[in-house]
């Protein structure tokens, strides 16, 4: 199978520095070998770490109260194109950031793709603490890894030539085909959103009554069988004795355990066009960083078919 990889370090979708070191400490523990020698992927790579510095704006004042509009807004547009390109090739897409911003360009880029070839609306699984679908007047830190969701799904859009003006309806998925695994970090004005909207999650409150077994059921039984499925996976879903190193960490988070299980069902469903990983900051909780970049591994190489036995 064809693999594209995307490394995108980038950090300005939240305010520590950090973030964008991660996919090179991702690469560097061998993530990229491993799915070529074990998983037997043909990997299309170009062995670098993207930082798109030629596309910062020099003035970047906020817009609507977000942070850094223009270069979230530029570095999303490069990455969009990027993805689309795999993606409309038949390769699966596994972008490696950065912070969740980055899901901005990944989704849209894989969505676009996707109707192109196939004719198809696909699915976000976006499994994370957090729900990331504030809009810039909800959000109350201004930090657009805060607000991913909701211009992917058209919840927030600017005007055509404001920063987020480039993401057309091509781009954008139903929030009828998002479902959320994880959340225990929802803000006020994000719980209404999900509520008004009749999305699909399922919080950690629902692990703990169901067990992960049924809640995967659940969630690809909301998404209905052969539908194309984009994964988002924010570390920080995982519990901080997994994940430590990470920027918005939560406590009460899922086990590594529950984690892969998510993305084994995933990788079993034959669906997956593509796949995130976010939010490791290798420079945060310094001693943990390299649990934290291992726990990381391990969910891209159960999402892409590692399997127990
Ligand atoms: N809800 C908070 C905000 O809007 C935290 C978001 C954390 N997002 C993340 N991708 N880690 O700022
Ligand atoms: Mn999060
Ligand atoms: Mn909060
Ligand atoms: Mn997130």
């Amino acid at each position: 199978t064809d693999l594209g990889i995307v490394a995108v370090g980038f950090s300005g979708g939240q305010c520590k520095a950090g973030v964008d070191a991660a996919p090179m400490a991702l690469i560097e523990s061998g993530l990229a070998d491993q799915l070529k020698d074990d998983l037997e992927y043909n990997i299309h790579f170009d062995n670098k770490v993207h930082s798109y510095t030629e596309l910062l704006p020099s003035s970047d004042p906020d817009h609507r109260g977000m942070k850094k509009p223009r270069a979230v807004s530029a570095v999303t547009q490069a990455l969009s194109q990027q993805v689309y390109d795999h993606a409309k090739e038949g390769r699966c897409v596994l972008t490696l950031g950065g912070d969740h911003s980055i899901a901005i360009g990944t989704i849209s880029g894989t969505a676009k793709a996707i109707r192109e070839r196939l004719g198809r609306d696909m699915a976000v699984i976006w499994v994370d603490a957090h729900a990331d679908i504030n809009t810039p007047e909800t959000s109350d830190s201004g930090n657009i890894h805060g607000m991913p969701v909701a211009f992917l799904t058209g919840l927030a859009s600017d005007k055509p030539d404001a920063p987020f003006g480039w993401l057309k309806d091509e781009h954008r998925v139903s929030v009828k085909k998002l479902v959320y695994i994880g959340l225990r970090d929802v803000d006020r004005g994000e719980k209404k959103i999900l509520r008004e909207h009749g999305i699909k999650a399922f919080s950690m409150h629902d692990i703990d009554r169901h067990g992960i077994g049924k809640v995967m059921d659940m969630a690809l039984g909301w998404i209905g069988s052969d539908t194309p499925i984009h994964l988002s996976f924010d570390i920080d879903a995982l519990d901080p004795r997994f994940a430590p190193s990470t920027g918005t960490a939560v406590r009460g988070g899922l086990t590594l355990r529950e984690g892969d299980f998510i993305a084994e069902c995933v990788h079993e469903t034959g669906s997956l066009v593509a796949l995130d990983l976010v939010e490791v900051n290798p420079s945060l909780e310094e001693a943990g960083a390299a649990e934290t970049v291992r726990s990381g591994v391990s969910i891209v190489r159960c999402a892409l078919g590692d399997t127990l036995l």
